[in-house]
């Protein structure tokens, strides 16, 4: 087979760490795919910036709609993030050119995944995301593959590295909120815009994400409660501490009688509990499977090397050929996401 080759847009964090790991693992890689992986383009906001990893050979795009039409690319790497703009606009036109998509973006495909979903569907195109969800946790191929013979009927987890750094850190060292929010930021785990990580957007938008996979709905981030960790104080922790409780930013969907039931919120769990002890900028999911039981997974739920070995696997999966609907059903079977309540 001739090499599948990629159109990365987006050098950031993990554009970065994807590169790397290309050049690292590629071999293997190739082998592993029965066809070898080739950056055949990129695009960037700032080319000429020193990012930690050799780009020698790889030819610069203008800007990612004009990567993404490139006769030169297979599939479309969108790695920009932000949910409209150019993020939304070349994941289109990579669509409508016939390209795979691979991405990171959680807030673009909270919001027009359906959308996108359609359109990959209608031109039998994958549309992957592993690491949108928890970094380099696999709990989309999870979902999408391993437990799809379940009814599941509850999905659950620490969903944001940087909000959990920051609360560990809080509670263990008694650190002040915008001092450890800083070293987050400088680390890498946090959003381009860090409010998202502390406020419950980036969890919330996971979980729209994670109900869907989990319960075959169309992702409803406006159906979530958010609540985020701004508010909480020394005291909070204290008295945590002295009931034997961690206080988690905890992510839950469950499925009701009445619809899906979705909330982020600052949570207090057991000490002795799994995801008490799930710290720093871990991630876990939990999903509950009536034939499976519980399955915990956790692990580094942000970061360059941990979120790109998550989009090397979306996109291994595309050089062997395995191509599936994005939201475990085609687009026209998602069921509406009803609300408690209404
Ligand atoms: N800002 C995100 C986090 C990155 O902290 O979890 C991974 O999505």
């Amino acid at each position: 087979l001739p090499p599948l080759r990629l159109g990365i847009a987006g050098l950031g964090t993990v554009g970065a760490g994807l590169v790397s790991l290309l050049r690292e693992n590629g071999a293997a890689i190739a082998d592993r795919s029965g066809r070898s992986i080739e950056v055949a383009g990129v695009s960037a906001r700032t080319p000429g910036k020193d990012r930690g990893v050799d780009l020698a050979g790889i030819p610069w795009f203008a800007n990612a709609c004009d990567l993404a039409r490139s006769d030169s690319i297979d599939v479309f790497v969108e790695l920009i993030g932000g949910d409209e703009g150019p993020a939304l606009q070349s994941v289109e036109v990579a669509l409508e050119a016939g390209k795979h998509v691979v991405t990171a973006n959680k807030a673009l495909l909270a919001r027009h995944g359906v959308y996108l979903a359609g359109l990959a569907e209608k031109k039998g195109l994958a549309l992957n995301f592993e690491a949108a969800i928890a970094g380099g946790i696999p709990i989309v191929k999870g979902l999408r593959e391993s437990l799809l013979g379940n009814s599941i009927s509850r999905v659950y987890g620490i969903l944001n590295g940087t909000s959990n750094y920051i609360l560990t850190r809080m509670q263990r060292e008694g650190l002040p909120f915008a001092e450890v929010l800083a070293e987050a930021q400088a680390l890498g785990y946090a959003e381009a815009d860090p409010t998202f990580d502390v406020d419950g957007q980036d969890a919330g938008h996971k979980l729209a994400l994670l109900s869907a996979l989990a319960f075959g709905v169309r992702p409803d981030f406006g159906a979530i409660h958010l609540e985020g960790i701004r508010g909480i104080t020394p005291d909070d922790f204290d008295a945590a501490e002295e009931l034997g409780y961690r206080i988690k930013l905890l992510a839950v969907a469950i499925q009701t009688e009445n619809g899906i039931e979705a909330r982020v919120s600052p949570t207090m769990i057991p000490k002795t509990s799994a995801l008490a002890g799930v710290d720093g900028p871990l991630n876990s999911v939990a999903v509950e499977g009536d034939y499976s039981g519980l399955i915990i997974l956790a692990g580094p739920g942000a970061g360059s090397r941990a979120t790109a070995s998550s989009v090397a696997s979306d996109i291994i999966d595309i050089a062997r050929g395995h191509i599936s609907p994005p939201f475990i059903l085609p687009v026209a079977k998602l069921r509406q996401q009803t609300r408690p309540g209404m």
